[in-house]
C-alpha cells in the first residue's frame, strides 16, 4: 500500500515568550500562519523496519528524524507491527524556523493513520503530535491559528482577511540558527520576555477585520537574542521595512526572515535587492498568500 502527501511550512506572524516552564519548556502565544511551500513524502509499506530516505544529503534519515519518529510513535501506540518505507523530497530548508521537521511528522502520523484505516483517534493523534514536539500539532491541520502551552495549543483562527493578495517574501541566509540555543540565549534579554499576554489574539482579530496591522504588532521575543548574535538578520530586516515592506519579522528562531508585501512585484525587487546587498542567500522564495493546501499529490 502506498501514499503520497504534501507537508507545508509556517511562518510565526507573533511569537510573544511570556515565562520559563518548570519543564524547561517556555510559555508562548503565537499566532501561526501556514505558507504554501511544501516537501513531499512518498510513504510504502512494509513487513518490518522504519526506513527513510531524501533527496537531500544533508537531511538525517535514521531514528533523529522526527520523520522516524513519528512513525515509531504511531506504530506503538496503534500496535502495528508492519514497517514502513519513507521518501521525503526537501524543499522547505532545514534550520531556518519554517517548520518543515514537524510539518513532514505530523504529514507522517496522518499519513500512517489513513494507510492503517484509521486506528488513531483525532485526540490521540494530537497527543502524540505534541510529544513529538511544540510545533508538530499546529501541522496536523492546515489554517492559521493562535498556538498557546508550549506551542501544542491549537485554536485556530478567522482567515487573516488583511493577508490577502500580498506577498510573502522568505529569505534565508546560508547558515542556520538552533532552536534550543535561541531559547537559552532569551536569559540575557529579560525584556524579550516581559510583554503582556493576549497579544496573538488580538493580532488575529485585526488581521481578519481586513486591516494590515502597523508592523511593530509583529513580534517575536527571540529577535533579541538571535539578532544579537547574528545582526546581518536584522539589517535585512530593516532594509525591507525601509524598502516597501509593511512587516519583516524573524521566523520562529531564524535563521529566516519574512517580509510581507503588498504585491508580487515588491517582494521579488526587494528579493533581488537583498542578494544584491546582502550577498547571495541560501533561500530566496517569494509565495503569494494566502495559498492553498491539498495535501495530496496530483
Ligand atoms: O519542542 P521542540 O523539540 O521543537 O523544541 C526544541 C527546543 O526549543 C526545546 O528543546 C527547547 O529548548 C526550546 N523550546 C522552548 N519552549 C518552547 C518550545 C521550544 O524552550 N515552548
Amino acid at each position: 500500500m502506498k501514499l503520497s502527501r504534501k507537508s507545508h511550512c509556517k511562518i510565526n506572524l507573533l511569537l510573544n515568550v511570556v515565562g520559563q516552564r518548570a519543564d524547561g519548556f517556555h510559555e508562548l502565544e503565537m499566532l501561526m500562519l501556514p505558507v504554501p511551500i511544501f516537501d513531499r513524502l512518498d510513504f510504502e509499506l512494509l513487513g518490518h523496519g522504519i526506513e527513510l530516505t531524501c533527496n537531500q544529503p544533508g537531511i538525517p534519515t535514521d531514528s533523529s528524524n522526527l520523520a522516524c519518529q513519528a512513525a515509531e510513535s504511531f506504530a506503538a501506540k496503534a500496535g502495528v507491527t508492519g514497517g514502513v518505507r519513507v521518501h521525503l523530497e526537501k524543499s522547505i530548508p532545514a534550520e531556518g524556523g519554517l517548520g518543515g521537521g514537524s510539518s513532514n511528522a505530523a504529514a507522517t502520523l496522518l499519513a500512517l493513520n489513513e494507510l492503517h484505516d484509521q486506528p488513531l483517534g483525532q485526540a490521540t493523534l494530537h497527543e502524540l503530535a505534541a510529544e513529538l514536539g511544540s510545533d508538530v500539532p499546529f501541522f496536523m491541520q492546515s489554517q492559521a491559528a493562535v498556538a498557546k502551552g508550549r506551542g501544542e495549543i491549537i485554536e485556530p483562527v478567522a482567515p487573516l482577511e488583511a493577508l490577502d493578495g500580498k506577498s510573502l517574501l522568505l529569505v534565508r541566509p546560508g547558515f542556520g540558527v538552533p532552536t534550543p540555543w535561541a531559547y537559552q540565549g532569551l536569559a540575557k534579554f529579560p525584556g524579550a520576555k516581559n510583554r503582556p499576554l493576549g497579544q496573538a489574539d488580538e493580532l488575529a482579530k485585526r488581521l481578519a477585520n481586513s486591516s494590515l496591522a502597523e508592523a511593530s504588532a509583529f513580534y517575536n521575543s527571540l529577535e533579541a537574542p538571535v539578532f544579537d548574535k547574528f545582526p546581518l538578520l536584522n539589517l535585512m530586516k530593516q532594509h525591507a521595512l525601509a524598502n516597501g515592506a509593511e512587516a519583516a519579522l524573524l521566523c520562529g528562531s531564524g535563521s529566516t526572515v519574512f517580509v510581507i508585501c503588498p504585491d508580487a512585484a515588491t517582494a521579488q525587487s526587494l528579493g533581488q535587492a537583498i542578494k544584491s546587498k546582502f550577498g547571495q542567500q541560501s533561500f530566496v522564495q517569494t509565495v503569494p498568500l494566502p495559498g492553498d493546501f491539498p495535501n495530496t499529490v496530483a
